[in-house]
């Protein structure tokens, strides 16, 4: 999977600012999502009216705090394993006064006891929800969606798909392990949201320009710290992670989706 679409960690994006290079410091969401398109989403949402929101693989959980800005009413609970990112979200929730709203913890959201919320977010998150390899995490993420989301509610789920079937040559550049069954094609995840309990109110998909923002952001921070520590010890193996990566993206943009789907429990 994509770093959009999974959990990878690595080692040097979790060094600390002071040690090594900065870490998505140039990103407002982690993943390809433009602030027209996540304003829209935020007004369906919050149109619904929810008052508890679940965030699950939150990261630090923008689209949660916009949605609690907008819905003075509602409370929080974003779930991930990140420490860093968690961090940030508290952060940014102090910053906004929405500390009393919601609680960032750390945790793993497979098998979650919380729930069920009126509103469950899950964007570029859904292995978060389940233990199976791709694709079959997709139906489960989607059976958990269902159980977690309590009656009347909503599920916003970001979640990637194949564009068009890639190539042998396209995977071999793509993550490591890349294969042509780790995403569904749009058609078919939407389907399988169906198949799992919910109707479809909104079917969109991240445009070239999100992605491009996304993935110039994802890097140029780090790009940035490179340019002016080209001694420093962790110089090389930041160089040749950001090359990596740049490869990888070189491979799968175009090929690779994102969807956010409005769900709404049949
Ligand atoms: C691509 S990021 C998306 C973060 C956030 N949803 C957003 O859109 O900004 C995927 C997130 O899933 C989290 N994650 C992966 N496995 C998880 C698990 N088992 N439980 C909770 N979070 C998990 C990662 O730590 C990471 O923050």
């Amino acid at each position: 999977m994509s770093d959009v679409t999974s959990t990878k960690t690595e080692n040097a994006e979790n060094a600390e600012p002071d040690d090594g290079p900065p870490r998505l410091t140039r990103l407002t969401f982690h993943g390809p999502l433009s602030e027209e398109r996540a304003d829209r989403i935020v007004r369906r949402l919050a149109g619904a009216a929810p008052r508890t929101v679940l965030d699950l693989g939150c990261g630090w959980g923008e689209l949660m705090l916009r949605v609690l800005t907008a819905v003075p009413e509602a409370r929080g609970v974003g779930v991930d394993v990140n420490a860093r990112d968690l961090d940030r979200g508290r952060r940014d929730a102090e910053a906004r006064g929405l500390a009393e709203r919601v609680e960032f913890v750390e945790e793993s959201a497979v098998g979650t006891a919380r729930g069920p919320a009126d509103l469950v977010l899950c964007l570029g998150a859904s292995q978060a929800l389940s233990a199976e390899e791709p694709p079959r995490h997709t139906a489960e993420a989607l059976r958990e969606l269902r159980r977690l989301v309590a009656d009347g509610g909503r599920v916003l789920l970001g979640e990637g798909f194949w564009q068009r079937p890639p190539t042998t040559a396209e995977l071999a550049g793509m993550w490591p392990g890349a294969r042509a069954d780790d995403h569904y094609d749009l058609a078919t995840l939407v389907d399988l949201a169906v198949a799992a309990g919910f109707r479809p109110e909104w079917v969109e998909t991240a445009n070239a320009d999100e992605w491009e923002e996304f993935e110039a952001g994802y890097q140029a921070d780090t790009e940035v710290w490179l340019a002016g520590h080209g001694d420093h010890p962790l110089a090389a193996e930041t160089r040749e992670r950001l090359d990596r990566h740049r490869a990888q993206w070189m491979s799968y943009r175009g090929v690779l989706g994102i969807t956010y789907l409005t769900l709404i429990p049949a």
